[in-house]
């Protein structure tokens, strides 16, 4: 259905009016914004009939007929109508049909410029607590699963070649880290949106005596923005929510790389469960990670969300223009897919079969204590260099004939060098070399444990300020 009769209705009075109509509409896209758009509207009809704007009357009118669309729309009944063009429209319309004359008076001192910037920014404020929700979840799942298998040891890698043999654990709590970043920066666009720009009327500001702290603490806001022009114009909060949401997936795609990668045949370090696998329409024995790689996959979608974002803020002039409208359906994608692959990531983790008996045979493989037997021929009075020569060329024999540094015989080491002595197994001894690590965030037990302190400090801080958040 056509809307009113349009400035250009004269010439496109049928399907090129219908077609505008739904190309100018964002309706379908931000009526997801329906309770923040009421909310806004309760508080700014308060305000004005507390600045004795309009009457008391009107305003109780107002909030019984908007708390009436609300319901409905909460119940599912309210009919939604495109030629409203926006979710703002749609509620207005709706209520001045019911309510007359009062419902006009609702846009005093204020524009749909002002009134989209404050549902963006309540939304992205809900939106950023349940994606710091699903962090926290996420991430005691990671802890969780460290403290399960505190003792297992697997190969480390650099260039995807074995390097030093880490502890399991050490290994998931990167992930705990960069996940926990990843809070931060939410809470950083939490703390961006956390702004109040309604009464910005359109860019300059209003001739009416509004008091826009009111509506700033009736909707929870920490402050007032300081600006009209920017105010209106700004969507640097949802850049920020953006972004933070892109880091996430970069994070949950590598952590699915890797578990891709170790539940190949060919590591064996983790089975994924049933739930979290599918199998092929033609080859029987298939379970294939399918939900490992289409959440790498989903991160292409949300980093072309940040560049589309970036894109249409770029060149704009001051201060609203058409454009912005562009600028929730791609932010919304970027939160629902993060929070999504949140709970699927999460998912794999709580249900993932852990192989600690081939991780640590892998972690045999590789020579990885060849430089644990250097630092020990090091600590004889051997040069470093003369040591990585030594360890160099016994490993090149061993690698020959398919042996590894922990088959040596106290005897062998002697003939290798004479600076090797009867200690010398220990110093090749896997889980030795990994205890070693006890500098400040290495991989030895020790370390770990202190690490893993840190990590507790680090998620009762999140819920502090989230429940500082509810107060
Ligand atoms: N639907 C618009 C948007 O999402 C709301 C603001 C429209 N303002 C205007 N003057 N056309 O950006």
């Amino acid at each position: 259905m056509t809307g009113a009769k349009k400035p250009w209705g004269g010439r496109f009075e049928k399907s090129p009016g219908k077609f505008l109509e739904e190309f100018g509409a964002s309706l379908p896209v931000d009526k997801r914004m329906w309770a923040e758009d009421i909310r806004g509207s309760i508080a700014h009809a308060r305000m004005l009939a507390n600045q004795r704007i309009i009457s008391e009357t009107d305003a109780d009118a107002i909030e019984a007929g908007l708390s009436q669309i609300y319901r409905e729309i909460r119940d599912g009944s309210f009919e939604f109508r495109i030629a409203d063009e926006d979710i703002h429209m749609a509620i207005e319309r709706t209520l001045t049909e019911r309510i007359g004359p009062a419902g006009g008076r609702l846009h005093t001192a204020r524009s749909r410029n002002d009134q989209v910037a404050l549902d963006t920014r309540l939304y992205a404020k809900r939106r950023a607590i349940e994606l710091l929700g699903a962090l926290a979840k996420i991430r005691e799942t990671l802890l969780g699963l460290a403290v399960a298998h505190d003792d297992a040891v697997m190969p480390g890698y650099t260039h995807l070649q074995r390097a030093q043999p880490v502890l399991f654990s050490h290994h998931l709590l990167a992930y705990f880290w960069m996940l926990s970043r990843d809070a931060t920066r939410v809470r950083h666009a939490y703390e961006a949106a956390d702004v109040m720009p309604l009464g910005s009327a359109a860019l300059a500001g209003t001739t009416f005596p509004i008091d826009r702290g009111f509506v700033a603490d009736r909707l929870g806001f920490a402050e007032v923005s300081a600006n009209s022009m920017d105010s209106v114009s700004d969507r640097d909060f949802l850049l920020d929510l953006t972004y933070a949401c892109t880091v996430t997936m970069i994070h949950l795609s590598r952590l699915c790389e890797e578990l891709i990668l170790w539940s190949a045949e060919e590591f064996g370090f983790v089975r994924m469960d049933d739930t979290y696998s599918t199998g092929s329409s033609i080859m029987p024995q298939k379970k294939n990670p399918d939900f490992a790689e289409l959440t790498r996959g989903k991160t292409g979608r949300v980093v072309g969300d940040l560049v589309g974002l970036l894109t249409v803020l770029k060149g704009l002039p001051l201060a609203y223009n058409k454009d912005m409208q562009e600028d929730k359906e791609g932010a919304f994608d970027a939160i629902d897919t993060t929070l999504d692959c949140l709970v699927a990531v999460d998912g794999m983790l709580s249900t993932i079969g852990i192989d600690t008996e081939r991780m640590r045979a892998a972690a045999h493989g590789g020579f990885m204590a060849a430089t644990d037997l250097a630092d020990y021929l090091v600590g004889t009075g051997m040069p470093f260099r003369d040591a990585h020569e030594v360890v160099g060329r016994l490993v090149l024999t061993l690698e020959r004939k398919g042996r590894t540094l922990q088959d040596l015989t106290p005897d062998e080491f002697a003939a290798v060098d004479p600076a090797f002595g009867e200690d010398a197994a220990r110093a090749v001894d896997i889980d030795a070399v990994v205890a070693r690590r006890v500098s400040e965030g290495g991989t030895g037990g020790d370390a770990v444990a202190v690490q893993l302190t840190r990590c507790r400090d680090v998620l009762a801080a999140d819920t502090t300020w989230l429940e500082a958040l509810a107060e």
